[in-house]
């Protein structure tokens, strides 16, 4: 048949298309943006897959035999569901009638078809709101169905059809010979490789996260459920496929073009059919509308990729369907994407943390190659006995295939001999001893010059600019306060340097815009004169704020130079200039400098006269307009988190939206084990794309006003890639909470303090207003971990000692062994803060019992302390670490001391994903009593006194450089670099002494 010539050329390209696409593909899917919208993905990849099918068709024979008829019998059920078919001549001929039942049943397998694709997509949509709560999949039993249906559809009746004749044959031909004749062979084959390639992906499946799976909804058992009614949809469709493509009608087979056609025309009916829905849904439901309509622009990028791969796969698979039946293809498609998976997954966790059986996943490796070529051999060797359509893949395996397989095995045996389990010494040990040196190298160069013109000297080499006018009234400030900090303030210029890139008229116009509008949020200061004052406009409730400014700048203004500064009223930090615009602005600074280092002597050392003129006034009536864009409760981490980062990063390019599962690669960067071993390094969202989800700031801010362009906005704290300025807290100033041990609750030495890991606290991260966004806040991922509310809590690893030689290894424990092993005092006050809808009796129910508020000083009988970020920094931080507990800190905000305060010498960081909270908390904590199910013993003596070390060195520090005198001095001279900013002579201006 002419037909069998064309496919037969085909069937390599296919074979390798089908292999390359899918291995692309499971590659690819793990961090793509289509789940951010299922539907719309759906749509696109069924409208783009059924397009290149009907494309293909086109090249194929139309002629083969019968094809005449053939064509006929497939116009009908198309033109029925209303897909116009200009290609075909729609008029039946008088034979179509005379076959009514392969009429019907194509008929009837197409619309089956379009249905279960549109109920899939349900299916798949739903699976994806709440992935956190999937389960292990059930898709690699697919090609075991199949390999079923063949046993019972063909092989048994093989059986019964051959004879054996081969007098001839050598005892190995024999026994090869009655294997491909057994009917179960093929069963057996395929079971192995679905055998192996589970028990591989089991073993190295990444751990789960800690969003929560909440006890009291519903998911915890029904996205289960639905995963499993997908695999049977999936095992549905691929059938319905097979049959639009092969089924044998009462004639004959159809022609090869036009079955292929109509598969197409199922796919584009299918994406039809959602569009429908979709449209529906957009009338009906006017809140989504705009959610619904809106496609940001990494995301069709993101799709538009995967589209092409996904349809090109389907491509090939429709062919290799067509030529090798479908169960060939559904197994060689299920090992190529379980090897891809595991092996990167392999390949990206040799390290003992997480912890993979990397053994176990080597056994089943091995199990699946040896099923995939026993299954090659096996259908090589059906070949030509077979009655059916059907080919086998190779005629003869080629060495290619063998070689492949060889290299895929020594592979493992590679990863399998590196792969390490145990770790020689506790990574915590490392990072103590590390910090302490980190520590002292900063020491060693805080306050290298002793006397003003030493200062000014190393000011000029550190920072390649003359320091600012009133420099020398700053130096004489600090030190009569004994100011530990004299030589670096590094973080100062990191913050103002984007600002040289703005005229100086330019700043005070953007300031005062910020300022004018009451909507902003914004507090208006005012130093005239060496006078503060506080704007007329601002919002009553945040007077206190200003006012704490207003005290705070008097100390030191009879030194500034006259100007208006800018203050975010708000929690959140807002001005994220995107990386593209903000480099160039940083490199105009960094070109400035170089070309101030010559000139030294010819500084201007007073501000330019007449500064209060240029300050346009502020009115106390309202100014309509704002800069500002108003993202309050909405999610914000591709339009505003990561823009900040280069536009390759992870964090721009990459989604992870498998919420459930842990992202190793995201927090390798800053880890040691389980471990934070960088807190530099864990502020940088870059590398962390999965981030987006697990923050309330990111997920749904309570106040975000925000901006990419530079505005000038001094606020408290801010997360990586946003560009406002850092000042000293008006909170932590003015002691809104405060250091006070009492008689009541006094602060004792640390040895006689309760072992409990201690936080209270609201619910004020974010806004969850109905979308389940607390799920993702770590506040209450926290709270769901320290508590395992109603058992639902992820499994979580402890690294514990062996017996022998003193190594350690990490157990993966059921929460449930955790909370008894450790201790912690971690619950939510008073009642369910900023929710909205559903979201405030769910977390109420899950977080229940809700605790009554306690006193602040109350902390001081805890060893340990936990502090975690709230809308925007944790105010607590400061009175925590001033007093003898232990603060341990997991925050994605960083605050105007971030480069004085050094982790793990001064307090214990946390990962913000929460995995090492158990195993940190163990290693002060110690442990004793029994893990697995209270089969093993362990004991693990608690390191009271590296704790106590770092909770008085962090006290001493404290004492030393964040004091209140210390935020002045800062503040001061952040103020006088403002100065000379604003000045519209600052490249002039100077000291000289
Ligand atoms: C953290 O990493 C950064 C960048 O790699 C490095 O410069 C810094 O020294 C590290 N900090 C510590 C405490 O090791
Ligand atoms: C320590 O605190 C926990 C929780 O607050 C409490 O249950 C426990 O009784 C306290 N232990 C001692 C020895 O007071």
């Amino acid at each position: 048949m002419p037909s069998h010539n064309v496919m037969d050329r085909a069937k390599w390209p296919a074979f390798i298309g089908l292999v390359l696409g899918t291995v692309v593909v499971t590659n690819t899917v793990k961090t793509t943006f289509a789940f951010d919208k299922t539907v719309h993905s759906s749509i696109a990849t069924l409208a783009c897959s059924g397009g290149a099918i009907i494309g293909l068709s086109r090249w194929l024979p139309r002629d083969g035999n019968r094809t005449h008829k053939g064509g006929q019998y497939e116009a009908v059920p198309l033109a029925e569901v209303g897909q116009p078919h200009a290609s075909r001549d729609p008029s039946p001929s008088p034979e179509d009638v005379a076959y009514p039942s392969s009429l019907r049943k194509l008929r009837i397998v197409f619309l089956l078809l379009v249905a279960l694709l549109g109920i899939r997509v349900e299916v798949m949509r739903e699976v994806v709101r709440n992935v956190q709560c999937s389960r292990a999949s059930w898709e690699p039993i697919v090609p075991l169905v199949f390999a079923a249906w063949d046993y019972w559809a063909v092989q048994r009746k093989r059986r019964r059809a051959t004879n054996d004749d081969d007098l001839d044959a050598s005892v190995y031909d024999a026994l090869e010979r009655s294997m491909a004749r057994s009917p179960y062979s093929c069963v057996a084959t395929v079971a192995l490789v679905i055998l192996g390639s589970t028990l591989a992906m089991n073993a190295l499946a990444s751990p789960a996260s800690t969003f929560i799976c909440a006890a009291g909804l519903p998911f915890r058992w029904l996205v289960p459920q639905l995963q499993r009614v997908g695999t049977v949809l999936d095992v549905a469709i691929i059938f319905c496929i097979y049959n639009l493509l092969k089924a044998q009608d009462a004639r004959g087979s159809l022609n090869v073009a036009l079955r292929f056609a109509s598969v197409g025309y199922a796919f584009l009916s299918a994406a039809a059919l959602l569009l429908f829905a979709g449209i529906v849904y957009y009338i009906v439901q006017d809140n989504d509308r705009i959610w619904i309509l809106t496609i940001p622009h990494q995301y069709f990028w993101s799709v538009l990729r995967l589209d092409l791969v996904v349809a090109f796969t389907v491509l090939c698979a429709m062919v290799m369907i067509l030529q090798v039946g479908v169960m060939t293809t559904t197994v060689l498609t299920t090992f190529t994407s379980i090897m891809t998976a595991v092996a990167i997954s392999a390949w990206a966790n040799g390290h003992p943390f997480p912890p993979h059986s990397t053994g176990i996943a080597f056994l089943g490796v091995s199990l699946a190659i040896l099923g995939f070529m026993a299954y090659f051999h096996l259908e090589t060797m059906h070949e030509g006995s077979s009655g059916n359509y059907t080919t086998s893949l190779f005629r003869k395996i080629p060495s290619a295939f063998y070689l492949t397989m060889l290299i895929l095995f020594f592979f493992w045996t590679g990863l399998w001999a590196t792969s390490k389990s145990k770790v020689n010494y506790h990574p915590i040990d490392m990072l103590i001893f590390e910090a302490q040196r980190y520590h002292h190298m900063y020491l060693d160069q805080t306050a290298v010059s002793t006397g003003l013109a030493e200062t000014v000297t190393h000011y000029q080499e550190r920072y390649g600019q003359q320091p600012p006018p009133g420099f020398d009234h700053w130096y004489r400030y600090a030190t009569e306060r004994n100011s530990t900090v004299i030589d670096s303030f590094d973080s100062i210029h990191h913050d103002l340097d984007p600002f040289y890139a703005l005229e100086p008229q330019q700043i005070r116009h953007r300031t005062w815009e910020m300022i004018a509008n009451q909507w902003n949020d914004v507090a208006g200061i005012s130093i005239r004169n060496g006078q503060v004052t506080v704007a007329p406009n601002i919002v009553p409730t945040h007077r206190w704020m200003a006012d704490g400014l207003a005290e705070l700048i008097g100390k030191f203004a009879k030194w500034l130079p006259d100007m208006d500064l800018a203050f975010n009223l708000n929690d959140e930090c807002r001005v994220s200039v995107p990386y593209e615009d903000v480099v160039p602005m940083r490199q105009i600074a960094q070109n400035k400098r170089l070309n101030q280092q010559q000139r030294r002597d010819d500084a201007r050392t007073s501000f330019s006269d007449g500064r209060a003129e240029q300050w346009k006034a502020i009115a106390e009536d309202e100014v309509p307009d704002s800069p500002l864009e108003e993202i309050s409760w909405q999610y914000s981490f591709h339009r505003f988190g990561s823009v900040g980062c280069p536009p390759n990063s992870p964090a721009r390019r990459l989604r992870h939206w498998d919420v459930g599962s842990f992202c190793t690669e995201c927090a390798y960067p800053q880890s040691l084990g389980a471990f934070l071993s960088n807190w530099t390094v864990a502020g940088d969202i870059c590398h962390q794309p999965d981030l987006a989800d697990l923050h309330g700031l990111y997920l749904s801010p309570a106040s975000f006003k925000g901006t990419h362009e530079l505005y000038p906005l001094f606020s408290q704290s801010k997360a990586n890639g946003f560009n406002d300025i850092l000042y000293p807290s008006a909170w932590n100033y003015l002691e809104k909470a405060k250091y006070d041990p009492n008689d009541d609750n006094p602060d004792r030495p640390f040895s006689e303090k309760n072992d409990t890991i201690f936080w209270r606290g609201a619910t004020s991260e974010g806004v969850s207003q109905g979308r389940g966004q607390w799920r993702g806040m770590a506040r209450q991922r926290f709270i769901h971990l320290a508590n395992n509310i109603n058992n639902s809590a992820p499994p979580q690893p402890l690294l514990l000692p062996t017996e022998r030689g003193g190594k350690l290894s990490y157990w993966t424990l059921p929460s449930s062994e955790l909370t008894d092993l450790l201790k912690a005092d971690i619950h939510v006050v008073d009642s369910i803060a900023r929710c909205a809808g559903p979201d405030c009796e769910h977390q109420a129910e899950e977080f229940a019992p809700l605790v009554p508020p306690s006193d602040f000083q109350h902390h001081w009988t805890y060893k340990f302390l936990l502090d975690l970020d709230g809308a925007g920094f944790s105010g607590r931080f400061l009175p925590f670490l001033q007093s003898r507990s232990l603060p341990f800190k997991a925050a994605l905000f960083r605050e105007w001391w971030d480069d004085r305060v050094t982790a793990w010498a001064h307090f214990i960081p946390l990962d913000l994903r929460g995995h090492g909270f158990w195993a940190t908390l163990a290693y002060f904590q110690g442990l004793d009593g029994k893990i697995a199910g209270g089969s093993v013993e362990v004991k693990m003596d608690p390191h009271v006194q590296a704790a106590e070390r770092i909770a008085e060195a962090g006290r001493e520090w404290a004492e030393q450089v964040l004091r209140k005198e210390d935020m002045e001095i800062y503040f001061f001279r952040l103020l006088l670099e403002w100065g000379r900013l604003t000045d519209d002579r600052r490249d002039e201006l100077g000291v000289r002494i």
